[in-house]
């Protein structure tokens, strides 16, 4: 089994040049929206509840860029953010920046800044490349293709992170015009070179898991699961899946640390059906 806790922060999240990213916490929207509503004109600003509704229903598309903590007891601190929803169109309109439609090939942002006093440091194109570069490699994930609209002035910043300006956009949104600027991600399946067996254990939903996967499972034991990086040190092989099925990441690959422990025997946990219990109601949203 990989173990999760042997995982140091800067592992975790992607550190560049002083900056981290990871995705946004909910404990985070506040901060985001007043990023937001400090950055956008008013008639722009995305307000508190489109933000809950992104990070609750595209959590794995809301990404930060953090400054790391200045000591051992405080958080790093979000100093900005890019958030997107899915969509099954090729072209941004309303509809598309309004709905978000789980399983759909073009990620769809919705916003990109940068608190003041962080502008002008190269932090939104480094932002926007880690994002572009999580996107493409998402094994398994159905995006082909990024689109946004921004104002004229902010070409040179879409274009230096790999977009194509596509002219003016059908959106109205505030009072200035939109243009529309596209990047494909092109042919990403590289789901082959997992074995089959071991990419079949990675994808199997925890709902159809009657018994956990054992190492042994795998053909070649071990060697199907981890691997040596460039220091020596055994790291997961794969990115990882998650469990419940959605197909998200939930670990990249090479970025958590094999360990040997003692094996414990665990206790089955059942648990009893509850009818109080509903399914929770769907939030709808828009810009
Ligand atoms: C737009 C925004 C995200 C840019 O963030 P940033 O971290 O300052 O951008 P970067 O430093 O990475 O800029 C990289 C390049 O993009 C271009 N660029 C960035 N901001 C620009 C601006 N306001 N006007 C013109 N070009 C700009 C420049 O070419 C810049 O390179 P340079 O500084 O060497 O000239 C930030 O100004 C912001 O949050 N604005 C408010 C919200 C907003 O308008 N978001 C965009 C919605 S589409």
């Amino acid at each position: 089994m990989l173990d999760h806790s042997a995982l140091s922060p800067s592992l975790v999240a992607m550190a560049s040049n002083e900056l981290l990213f990871k995705l946004v916490s909910p404990e985070e929207i506040q901060a985001a929206v007043e990023i937001e509503q400090e950055g956008y004109p008013a008639d722009e600003a995305g307000t508190l509840e489109s933000f809950r509704f992104r990070q609750i229903n595209a959590g794995d598309l809301f990404l930060g860029a953090y400054l790391p903590p200045q000591s051992n007891s405080s958080p790093p601190q979000l100093i900005g953010y890019v958030c997107s929803t899915l969509s099954p169109e090729e072209k941004l309109t309303h509809a598309s920046m309004s709905n978000h439609v789980p399983g759909s090939s073009s990620v769809c942002i919705h916003s990109v800044c940068i608190s003041k006093s962080q502008r002008r440091k190269g932090i939104a194109l480094q932002l926007l490349k880690e994002y572009i570069s999580r996107l493409s490699s998402a094994q398994g994930s159905p995006y082909k293709r990024v689109l946004l609209i921004a104002h004229e002035e902010l070409r040179p910043l879409y274009e230096k992170a790999g977009f194509a300006w596509l002219g003016k956009s059908d959106v109205t949104h505030g009072s200035r015009p939109w243009y529309e600027l596209r990047l494909d991600l092109g042919d990403k399946d590289i789901a082959p070179q997992i074995p089959p067996d071991v990419l079949q254990n990675l994808l199997r939903p925890s709902s159809e898991k009657h018994n956990p996967t054992l190492v042994s499972d795998c053909h070649h034991g071990l060697d199907d699961l981890i691997m040596s990086d460039s220091e020596g040190t055994a790291v997961n092989k794969y990115d990882l899946l998650c469990p419940r099925g959605c197909r998200s990441i939930i670990l990249k690959k090479g970025v958590a640390q094999w360990t040997e422990r003692t094996s414990v025997m665990k206790e089955a946990v059942i648990h009893s059906y509850q009818p109080s219990l509903h399914p929770q109601k769907q939030h709808s949203g828009g810009l």
